[in-house]
């Protein structure tokens, strides 16, 4: 019988928690990709507090991608009235060379999961810009609704869609 991890890997790639000594790719990958990056001990906070929700992707034993998270506790994105444990989406990025083969999405999927399973996450929600057509669509496949958009939210200027779904 197939195991996950034998099944994940036929697909080329393997999602694991991350450990300490991913943390210099995951900043490398985080540079590559991004605009939004962080000094080392925001990473080593995060890995720190919520680890079973920030996830690598390995490829040949390499570090392709990553997932970072955390869980809060505040107002709905869908009733503001209530109040709610829910999961935030902090940062995801794959390598360029490695993207449009589903690892985004299984590292977010299994991310997901445990913001539900291990953190009784009961909604999550991120920000993403909203010229960002790739990772939109991303989301969107995922479940994700846009459930507003906050003006200049990027350091550029740039506006943000908030992005929500139950879990
Ligand atoms: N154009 C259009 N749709 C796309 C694209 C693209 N370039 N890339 C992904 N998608 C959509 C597609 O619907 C795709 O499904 P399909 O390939 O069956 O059509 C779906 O997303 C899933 O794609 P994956 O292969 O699972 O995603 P990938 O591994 O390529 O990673 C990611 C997606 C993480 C957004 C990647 O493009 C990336 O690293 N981008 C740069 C960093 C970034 O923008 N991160 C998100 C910032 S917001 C935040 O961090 C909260
Ligand atoms: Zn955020």
């Amino acid at each position: 019988m197939e195991t996950v991890a034998e099944s994940r890997a036929g697909k080329g790639f393997l999602v694991r928690k991350a450990r300490r000594e991913d943390l210099p790719a995951v900043i490398v990958i985080n540079r590559v990709a991004l605009p939004e990056n962080y000094p080392e001990w925001f990473f080593e906070d995060h890995l720190n507090r919520w680890g079973e929700a920030f996830l690598v992707a390995e490829v040949e034993g390499r570090i392709v991608g990553y997932v970072m998270s955390r869980v809060e506790y505040g107002a709905s994105n869908f009733d503001l009235r209530r109040l709610v444990r829910k999961g935030h989406i902090v940062s995801i990025a794959v390598l360029p060379g490695f993207r449009r083969r589903g690892i985004g999405t299984a590292l977010l999927k299994e991310a997901l999961r445990n913001l539900r399973e291990r953190y009784g996450c009961e909604e999550v929600y991120l920000e993403v810009r909203v010229s960002n057509e790739p990772a939109i669509r991303l989301y969107e496949k995922l479940g994700f609704r846009k459930v507003k958009k906050i003006p200049m939210y990027y350091l550029d200027g740039e506006d943000a869609y908030v992005m929500a779904r139950e879990l």
